[in-house]
Protein backbone atom coordinates (compact mmCIF):
# COMPACT_ATOMS: atom_id res chain seq x y z
CA UNK A 1 0.00 0.00 0.00
CA UNK A 2 2.83 2.68 0.82
CA UNK A 3 4.16 1.59 -2.17
CA UNK A 4 1.30 2.10 -4.20
CA UNK A 5 1.27 5.40 -2.46
CA UNK A 6 4.80 6.59 -3.87
CA UNK A 7 3.25 6.20 -6.95
CA UNK A 8 2.23 10.05 -8.58
CA UNK A 9 1.44 9.03 -12.05
CA UNK A 10 0.59 5.84 -14.64
CA UNK A 11 4.30 5.76 -15.46
CA UNK A 12 5.41 4.96 -12.04
CA UNK A 13 2.64 2.61 -11.72
CA UNK A 14 3.79 0.94 -15.42
CA UNK A 15 7.42 0.76 -13.55
CA UNK A 16 5.88 -1.15 -10.34
CA UNK A 17 4.03 -3.49 -12.52
CA UNK A 18 7.33 -4.12 -14.39
CA UNK A 19 9.05 -5.07 -11.73
CA UNK A 20 6.11 -7.08 -10.06
CA UNK A 21 5.80 -9.75 -13.49
CA UNK A 22 7.22 -11.87 -15.38
CA UNK A 23 8.62 -10.02 -18.72
CA UNK A 24 6.56 -12.35 -21.18
CA UNK A 25 3.21 -11.24 -18.91
CA UNK A 26 4.84 -7.65 -18.68
CA UNK A 27 5.01 -7.34 -22.59
CA UNK A 28 1.54 -9.14 -23.42
CA UNK A 29 -0.22 -6.25 -21.49
CA UNK A 30 2.56 -3.08 -22.81
CA UNK A 31 3.21 -4.23 -26.31
CA UNK A 32 1.66 -3.49 -29.67
CA UNK A 33 1.64 -4.65 -33.02
CA UNK A 34 4.67 -4.85 -35.82
CA UNK A 35 6.92 -2.03 -35.05
CA UNK A 36 4.82 -0.25 -32.47
CA UNK A 37 4.08 3.14 -34.17
CA UNK A 38 0.43 3.27 -33.47
CA UNK A 39 0.86 2.62 -29.32
CA UNK A 40 3.62 5.27 -29.87
CA UNK A 41 2.28 7.66 -31.58
CA UNK A 42 -1.41 6.73 -29.33
CA UNK A 43 0.31 8.82 -26.45
CA UNK A 44 2.57 11.25 -28.12
CA UNK A 45 -0.10 12.93 -30.57
CA UNK A 46 -1.75 14.51 -26.90
CA UNK A 47 1.08 16.65 -27.13
CA UNK A 48 0.18 17.74 -30.08
CA UNK A 49 -2.57 19.54 -28.17
CA UNK A 50 -2.61 22.39 -26.65
CA UNK A 51 -5.15 23.38 -23.52
CA UNK A 52 -5.99 27.15 -23.61
CA UNK A 53 -7.14 28.40 -20.11
CA UNK A 54 -9.95 30.81 -19.32
CA UNK A 55 -8.84 32.44 -16.41
CA UNK A 56 -11.68 34.19 -13.33
CA UNK A 57 -14.03 32.24 -13.55
CA UNK A 58 -15.35 30.57 -10.61
CA UNK A 59 -13.62 27.15 -9.95
CA UNK A 60 -15.06 27.08 -6.64
CA UNK A 61 -17.01 23.49 -7.83
CA UNK A 62 -16.91 21.69 -10.95
CA UNK A 63 -19.49 20.04 -12.78
CA UNK A 64 -17.77 16.28 -14.17
CA UNK A 65 -20.90 14.36 -14.34
CA UNK A 66 -22.34 12.69 -17.59
CA UNK A 67 -23.51 9.99 -19.36
CA UNK A 68 -21.99 7.12 -21.44
CA UNK A 69 -24.23 3.98 -22.66
CA UNK A 70 -26.98 6.11 -21.03
CA UNK A 71 -25.60 4.91 -17.72
CA UNK A 72 -24.25 8.21 -15.24
CA UNK A 73 -20.47 8.56 -14.45
CA UNK A 74 -18.93 10.46 -11.94
CA UNK A 75 -16.62 11.82 -14.98
CA UNK A 76 -15.86 11.26 -18.07
CA UNK A 77 -13.96 7.69 -17.89
CA UNK A 78 -14.66 4.02 -18.31
CA UNK A 79 -12.40 0.80 -18.62
CA UNK A 80 -11.90 -0.56 -22.10
CA UNK A 81 -12.28 -4.66 -21.74
CA UNK A 82 -9.08 -6.39 -21.72
CA UNK A 83 -9.01 -10.09 -21.91
CA UNK A 84 -7.17 -12.37 -19.89
CA UNK A 85 -7.51 -10.46 -16.69
CA UNK A 86 -6.29 -13.07 -14.16
CA UNK A 87 -3.03 -13.48 -16.24
CA UNK A 88 -2.09 -10.04 -14.66
CA UNK A 89 -3.65 -10.78 -10.65
CA UNK A 90 -5.36 -13.43 -9.17
CA UNK A 91 -8.12 -11.20 -8.57
CA UNK A 92 -9.07 -10.46 -11.62
CA UNK A 93 -11.89 -9.03 -13.07
CA UNK A 94 -13.43 -8.21 -9.96
CA UNK A 95 -11.30 -6.63 -8.51
CA UNK A 96 -11.11 -4.03 -11.58
CA UNK A 97 -15.04 -3.68 -11.79
CA UNK A 98 -14.88 -3.17 -7.54
CA UNK A 99 -12.52 -0.16 -7.81
CA UNK A 100 -14.76 1.14 -11.29
CA UNK A 101 -17.71 0.95 -9.16
CA UNK A 102 -16.24 2.79 -5.96
CA UNK A 103 -14.94 5.50 -8.66
CA UNK A 104 -18.96 5.70 -10.33
CA UNK A 105 -17.25 4.76 -13.78
CA UNK A 106 -18.29 2.54 -16.03
CA UNK A 107 -16.64 -1.13 -16.33
CA UNK A 108 -16.46 -3.21 -19.45
CA UNK A 109 -15.79 -7.13 -19.42
CA UNK A 110 -14.00 -8.81 -22.56
CA UNK A 111 -15.86 -11.65 -24.13
CA UNK A 112 -12.15 -12.96 -23.48
CA UNK A 113 -12.02 -12.27 -19.91
CA UNK A 114 -11.63 -14.91 -17.11
CA UNK A 115 -14.83 -14.09 -14.78
CA UNK A 116 -18.15 -15.58 -16.18
CA UNK A 117 -20.21 -12.27 -17.14
CA UNK A 118 -23.13 -13.79 -14.96
CA UNK A 119 -20.60 -14.27 -11.53
CA UNK A 120 -19.59 -10.50 -12.32
CA UNK A 121 -23.19 -9.10 -12.47
CA UNK A 122 -24.23 -10.86 -9.57
CA UNK A 123 -20.84 -9.51 -7.60
CA UNK A 124 -20.66 -5.69 -8.85
CA UNK A 125 -24.59 -3.76 -9.44
CA UNK A 126 -22.68 -0.55 -11.24
CA UNK A 127 -22.82 0.37 -14.62
CA UNK A 128 -21.66 -2.64 -16.75
CA UNK A 129 -20.89 -2.81 -21.07
CA UNK A 130 -20.26 -6.33 -21.94
CA UNK A 131 -17.17 -6.33 -25.14
CA UNK A 132 -18.90 -8.88 -27.81
CA UNK A 133 -17.31 -10.08 -31.19
CA UNK A 134 -19.51 -11.12 -33.92
CA UNK A 135 -18.20 -14.82 -34.81
CA UNK A 136 -18.43 -17.18 -37.10
CA UNK A 137 -21.20 -19.40 -34.90
CA UNK A 138 -23.89 -16.51 -34.84
CA UNK A 139 -25.51 -18.51 -32.33
CA UNK A 140 -22.86 -17.80 -30.25
CA UNK A 141 -22.97 -13.87 -30.23
CA UNK A 142 -26.92 -14.18 -29.60
CA UNK A 143 -26.58 -16.32 -26.93
CA UNK A 144 -24.03 -13.34 -25.32
CA UNK A 145 -26.66 -11.10 -26.40
CA UNK A 146 -29.81 -13.14 -24.12
CA UNK A 147 -27.23 -13.71 -21.25
CA UNK A 148 -26.29 -10.08 -20.96
CA UNK A 149 -29.80 -8.75 -20.97
CA UNK A 150 -30.47 -11.87 -18.49
CA UNK A 151 -27.15 -10.45 -16.30
CA UNK A 152 -28.43 -6.87 -16.39
CA UNK A 153 -25.42 -5.54 -18.30
CA UNK A 154 -26.33 -2.44 -19.43
CA UNK A 155 -24.76 -1.64 -22.95
CA UNK A 156 -22.46 -3.70 -25.78
CA UNK A 157 -19.49 -2.40 -27.00
CA UNK A 158 -18.65 -4.72 -30.80
CA UNK A 159 -15.39 -4.79 -31.33
CA UNK A 160 -14.56 -4.72 -35.32
CA UNK A 161 -10.94 -4.11 -35.21
CA UNK A 162 -9.59 -7.88 -35.46
CA UNK A 163 -10.67 -9.91 -38.75
CA UNK A 164 -7.25 -11.59 -37.90
CA UNK A 165 -4.93 -11.34 -34.94
CA UNK A 166 -2.03 -8.56 -35.08
CA UNK A 167 1.26 -9.20 -35.23
CA UNK A 168 2.37 -8.78 -31.93
CA UNK A 169 6.45 -8.99 -31.91
CA UNK A 170 7.31 -8.68 -28.09
CA UNK A 171 5.00 -11.96 -27.38
CA UNK A 172 7.06 -13.74 -30.17
CA UNK A 173 10.23 -13.38 -28.56
CA UNK A 174 9.51 -13.64 -25.33
CA UNK A 175 7.66 -16.91 -25.72
CA UNK A 176 4.69 -16.14 -24.34
CA UNK A 177 1.78 -18.53 -25.13
CA UNK A 178 -1.76 -18.48 -24.21
CA UNK A 179 -2.68 -19.71 -21.56
CA UNK A 180 1.08 -19.08 -20.13
CA UNK A 181 2.91 -22.07 -19.78
CA UNK A 182 6.77 -22.34 -18.68
CA UNK A 183 8.83 -22.92 -21.34
CA UNK A 184 12.70 -23.28 -21.70
CA UNK A 185 12.38 -19.43 -23.24
CA UNK A 186 10.22 -18.22 -20.36
CA UNK A 187 11.12 -20.44 -17.84
CA UNK A 188 14.07 -17.65 -15.87
CA UNK A 189 11.58 -14.59 -16.25
CA UNK A 190 8.94 -16.82 -14.43
CA UNK A 191 11.22 -18.09 -11.49
CA UNK A 192 12.74 -14.77 -10.91
CA UNK A 193 9.16 -13.01 -10.21
CA UNK A 194 7.71 -15.92 -7.62
CA UNK A 195 5.28 -13.47 -5.96
CA UNK A 196 3.24 -13.62 -9.36
CA UNK A 197 4.55 -17.27 -10.77
CA UNK A 198 3.64 -19.28 -7.56
CA UNK A 199 0.37 -17.96 -7.33
CA UNK A 200 -0.36 -18.43 -10.66
CA UNK A 201 0.73 -21.67 -11.46
CA UNK A 202 -1.17 -22.64 -8.30
CA UNK A 203 -4.67 -20.65 -8.15
CA UNK A 204 -7.46 -21.24 -10.23
CA UNK A 205 -6.65 -22.29 -14.30
CA UNK A 206 -6.74 -19.37 -16.87
CA UNK A 207 -10.00 -19.58 -18.49
CA UNK A 208 -11.93 -17.82 -20.96
CA UNK A 209 -14.45 -18.37 -18.57
CA UNK A 210 -17.12 -16.84 -21.14
CA UNK A 211 -16.86 -18.99 -23.58
CA UNK A 212 -15.44 -22.48 -21.93
CA UNK A 213 -18.81 -24.23 -21.93
CA UNK A 214 -18.86 -24.61 -26.28
CA UNK A 215 -15.80 -26.42 -26.07
CA UNK A 216 -17.09 -28.55 -23.15
CA UNK A 217 -19.60 -29.30 -24.95
CA UNK A 218 -18.28 -30.03 -28.44
CA UNK A 219 -16.18 -32.29 -26.55
CA UNK A 220 -13.35 -31.82 -28.65
CA UNK A 221 -10.84 -33.85 -27.39
CA UNK A 222 -7.33 -31.75 -28.39
CA UNK A 223 -8.92 -29.06 -29.68
CA UNK A 224 -7.70 -26.11 -26.57
CA UNK A 225 -10.31 -23.31 -25.84
CA UNK A 226 -8.24 -21.01 -27.51
CA UNK A 227 -8.05 -22.77 -30.84
CA UNK A 228 -12.03 -22.99 -30.57
CA UNK A 229 -11.97 -19.24 -30.14
CA UNK A 230 -9.04 -18.35 -32.19
CA UNK A 231 -11.36 -20.44 -35.00
CA UNK A 232 -14.40 -18.32 -34.44
CA UNK A 233 -13.04 -15.26 -35.71
CA UNK A 234 -15.00 -13.94 -38.68
CA UNK A 235 -13.23 -11.72 -41.71
CA UNK A 236 -16.60 -11.54 -43.73
CA UNK A 237 -18.29 -9.28 -41.15
CA UNK A 238 -20.09 -6.50 -42.03
CA UNK A 239 -22.78 -3.88 -41.81
CA UNK A 240 -25.45 -6.17 -42.35
CA UNK A 241 -24.06 -7.53 -39.45
CA UNK A 242 -24.23 -4.56 -37.40
CA UNK A 243 -27.54 -4.07 -38.13
CA UNK A 244 -28.64 -7.96 -37.13
CA UNK A 245 -26.67 -7.31 -33.82
CA UNK A 246 -28.49 -3.82 -33.10
CA UNK A 247 -31.89 -5.59 -33.44
CA UNK A 248 -31.04 -8.21 -31.49
CA UNK A 249 -29.98 -6.26 -28.47
CA UNK A 250 -31.94 -3.37 -29.08
CA UNK A 251 -30.05 -0.87 -26.28
CA UNK A 252 -26.98 0.91 -26.23
CA UNK A 253 -24.65 -0.41 -28.63
CA UNK A 254 -20.90 1.09 -29.20
CA UNK A 255 -18.97 -0.02 -32.23
CA UNK A 256 -15.13 -0.21 -31.00
CA UNK A 257 -12.60 0.30 -33.80
CA UNK A 258 -14.28 2.86 -35.75
CA UNK A 259 -11.69 5.34 -36.50
CA UNK A 260 -12.88 7.60 -39.66
CA UNK A 261 -15.93 9.76 -40.07
CA UNK A 262 -17.57 7.86 -42.81
CA UNK A 263 -17.65 4.14 -40.57
CA UNK A 264 -18.73 6.32 -37.65
CA UNK A 265 -22.01 7.85 -39.62
CA UNK A 266 -22.16 4.22 -41.02
CA UNK A 267 -22.15 2.51 -37.44
CA UNK A 268 -25.10 5.29 -36.54
CA UNK A 269 -26.88 4.63 -39.42
CA UNK A 270 -26.93 0.71 -38.56
CA UNK A 271 -28.66 1.04 -35.34
CA UNK A 272 -25.39 1.72 -33.22
CA UNK A 273 -25.93 4.85 -30.65
CA UNK A 274 -21.98 5.51 -30.68
CA UNK A 275 -18.90 4.66 -31.49
CA UNK A 276 -15.30 3.82 -29.93
CA UNK A 277 -12.28 5.43 -32.08
CA UNK A 278 -9.59 3.07 -31.07
CA UNK A 279 -6.83 1.23 -33.12
CA UNK A 280 -6.99 -1.23 -30.16
CA UNK A 281 -3.92 0.01 -28.05
CA UNK A 282 -2.21 -0.01 -31.26
CA UNK A 283 -2.24 -4.03 -30.89
CA UNK A 284 -3.64 -4.53 -34.63
CA UNK A 285 -3.16 -2.14 -37.59
CA UNK A 286 0.16 -0.34 -37.14
CA UNK A 287 0.52 2.72 -38.50
CA UNK A 288 -2.97 3.61 -37.71
CA UNK A 289 -4.07 7.17 -36.47
CA UNK A 290 -4.13 8.15 -32.58
CA UNK A 291 -7.41 8.07 -31.57
CA UNK A 292 -7.33 11.69 -30.07
CA UNK A 293 -6.49 12.96 -33.80
CA UNK A 294 -9.98 11.78 -35.28
CA UNK A 295 -12.32 12.87 -32.73
CA UNK A 296 -13.23 16.18 -34.43
CA UNK A 297 -14.46 14.35 -37.85
CA UNK A 298 -15.27 11.78 -36.24
CA UNK A 299 -17.56 13.90 -34.21
CA UNK A 300 -18.72 16.73 -36.79
CA UNK A 301 -20.25 13.41 -39.17
CA UNK A 302 -22.55 11.91 -36.00
CA UNK A 303 -23.98 14.86 -34.51
CA UNK A 304 -24.47 15.75 -30.92
CA UNK A 305 -26.56 12.72 -29.77
CA UNK A 306 -24.08 9.51 -29.89
CA UNK A 307 -21.74 8.54 -27.69
CA UNK A 308 -18.18 9.27 -29.01
CA UNK A 309 -15.60 7.71 -26.73
CA UNK A 310 -11.87 8.05 -27.38
CA UNK A 311 -9.95 4.77 -26.71
CA UNK A 312 -5.97 4.82 -26.58
CA UNK A 313 -3.28 6.80 -25.33
CA UNK A 314 -4.60 7.99 -22.47
CA UNK A 315 -1.99 8.69 -19.68
CA UNK A 316 -3.05 11.77 -17.93
CA UNK A 317 -6.37 13.48 -16.76
CA UNK A 318 -5.21 16.53 -18.83
CA UNK A 319 -5.77 13.96 -21.77
CA UNK A 320 -9.17 13.48 -21.08
CA UNK A 321 -9.76 17.23 -20.82
CA UNK A 322 -8.23 17.61 -24.08
CA UNK A 323 -10.31 14.67 -25.59
CA UNK A 324 -13.63 16.49 -24.89
CA UNK A 325 -13.06 19.79 -25.79
CA UNK A 326 -12.44 18.20 -29.04
CA UNK A 327 -15.95 16.80 -28.81
CA UNK A 328 -15.15 13.12 -27.48
CA UNK A 329 -18.33 12.38 -24.51
CA UNK A 330 -15.70 10.21 -22.61
CA UNK A 331 -12.25 8.52 -22.58
CA UNK A 332 -11.45 4.70 -22.18
CA UNK A 333 -8.41 3.00 -20.88
CA UNK A 334 -7.19 -0.37 -21.05
CA UNK A 335 -3.45 -0.66 -19.73
CA UNK A 336 -3.06 2.21 -17.69
CA UNK A 337 -5.77 -0.09 -14.99
CA UNK A 338 -3.63 -3.02 -15.88
CA UNK A 339 -0.85 -1.46 -15.03
CA UNK A 340 -2.30 -0.52 -11.90
CA UNK A 341 -4.03 -4.10 -11.15
CA UNK A 342 -0.42 -5.70 -11.49
CA UNK A 343 1.23 -3.68 -9.68
CA UNK A 344 -1.39 -3.63 -6.54
CA UNK A 345 -4.17 -5.18 -7.62
CA UNK A 346 -7.47 -3.67 -6.59
CA UNK A 347 -5.50 -1.09 -4.29
CA UNK A 348 -3.72 -0.52 -7.28
CA UNK A 349 -6.58 0.09 -9.53
CA UNK A 350 -8.35 2.05 -7.12
CA UNK A 351 -5.02 4.35 -7.31
CA UNK A 352 -4.59 4.53 -11.27
CA UNK A 353 -8.19 5.98 -10.81
CA UNK A 354 -7.77 8.19 -8.32
CA UNK A 355 -4.81 10.09 -9.72
CA UNK A 356 -6.38 10.47 -12.93
CA UNK A 357 -9.27 11.83 -11.43
CA UNK A 358 -6.76 14.18 -9.63
CA UNK A 359 -5.55 15.36 -12.51
CA UNK A 360 -8.56 15.85 -14.76
CA UNK A 361 -9.92 17.84 -11.92
CA UNK A 362 -6.62 20.03 -11.43
CA UNK A 363 -6.53 20.79 -15.17
CA UNK A 364 -10.34 21.33 -15.64
CA UNK A 365 -9.36 23.98 -12.30
CA UNK A 366 -6.34 25.56 -13.85
CA UNK A 367 -8.30 25.79 -16.97
CA UNK A 368 -11.12 27.85 -15.44
CA UNK A 369 -13.86 25.41 -16.48
CA UNK A 370 -16.50 24.72 -14.14
CA UNK A 371 -18.50 22.60 -16.06
CA UNK A 372 -17.51 19.83 -18.76
CA UNK A 373 -20.47 20.95 -20.57
CA UNK A 374 -18.64 24.17 -21.66
CA UNK A 375 -15.75 23.30 -23.04
CA UNK A 376 -15.33 23.52 -26.12
CA UNK A 377 -12.82 23.80 -29.18
CA UNK A 378 -11.72 26.84 -27.98
CA UNK A 379 -9.99 25.19 -25.36
CA UNK A 380 -7.18 23.40 -27.04
CA UNK A 381 -5.00 24.28 -29.54
CA UNK A 382 -3.32 21.67 -32.11
CA UNK A 383 0.16 22.63 -32.60
CA UNK A 384 2.71 21.12 -35.16
CA UNK A 385 5.90 20.11 -32.73
CA UNK A 386 9.41 21.23 -34.97
CA UNK A 387 12.40 19.92 -34.57
CA UNK A 388 14.38 21.84 -31.88
CA UNK A 389 16.86 23.91 -32.26
CA UNK A 390 19.85 22.67 -33.20
CA UNK A 391 18.57 19.51 -34.75
CA UNK A 392 16.98 21.01 -37.49
CA UNK A 393 17.88 19.05 -40.49
CA UNK A 394 20.98 20.26 -42.34
CA UNK A 395 18.89 20.61 -45.89
CA UNK A 396 16.88 23.86 -44.25
C1 LIG B 1 -3.78 -6.72 -22.36
C2 LIG B 1 -4.87 -6.15 -23.22
C3 LIG B 1 -5.94 -6.97 -23.58
C4 LIG B 1 -6.96 -6.45 -24.39
N1 LIG B 1 -8.05 -7.26 -24.69
C5 LIG B 1 -9.07 -6.75 -25.42
C6 LIG B 1 -10.23 -7.54 -25.69
O1 LIG B 1 -10.35 -8.67 -25.26
N2 LIG B 1 -11.21 -6.99 -26.46
C7 LIG B 1 -11.13 -5.71 -26.95
O2 LIG B 1 -12.04 -5.25 -27.64
N3 LIG B 1 -10.04 -4.94 -26.68
C8 LIG B 1 -9.03 -5.43 -25.94
N4 LIG B 1 -7.95 -4.63 -25.66
C9 LIG B 1 -7.91 -3.23 -26.13
C10 LIG B 1 -8.55 -2.31 -25.08
O3 LIG B 1 -9.92 -2.54 -24.98
C11 LIG B 1 -8.33 -0.84 -25.46
O4 LIG B 1 -8.82 -0.63 -26.76
C12 LIG B 1 -6.88 -0.37 -25.38
O5 LIG B 1 -6.24 -0.95 -24.27
C13 LIG B 1 -6.85 1.14 -25.28
O6 LIG B 1 -5.54 1.62 -25.28
P1 LIG B 1 -4.71 1.97 -23.94
O7 LIG B 1 -4.21 0.65 -23.44
O8 LIG B 1 -3.65 2.87 -24.44
O9 LIG B 1 -5.66 2.63 -22.97
C14 LIG B 1 -6.91 -5.12 -24.86
C15 LIG B 1 -5.82 -4.32 -24.49
C16 LIG B 1 -4.83 -4.82 -23.67
C17 LIG B 1 -3.69 -3.91 -23.27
Amino acid sequence: MAQLRRANNVADLRLMARRRLPRPIFDYIDGGADDEWSLRRNVTAFADYQIVPDVLNDVSSIRTETRIFGQPSRWPLMLSPTGLTRMFHGHAELAVARAAARHGLLYSLSTMGTTRLENLAQAYAGPKVFQIYIFKDRGLTAEFVARCREAGFHGLALTVDTPVAGNRERDRVSGLSLPPKLTLKSLFSFACHPFWSLPAMTGSKFDLANVSHKVDALASGPMSLFDYIGGQFDRSVGWRDVEWLAQEWNGPLAIKGVMTPEDARRSIASGATGVMISNHGGRQLDGAPAPIDQIQAVREAVGEAPDVICDGGIRRGSDVVKALALGATACSVGRPYLYGLAAGGEAGVERVLTLLHEEFERTLTLAGVNDIASLSHRHVRHVRHRPERGHASPAV
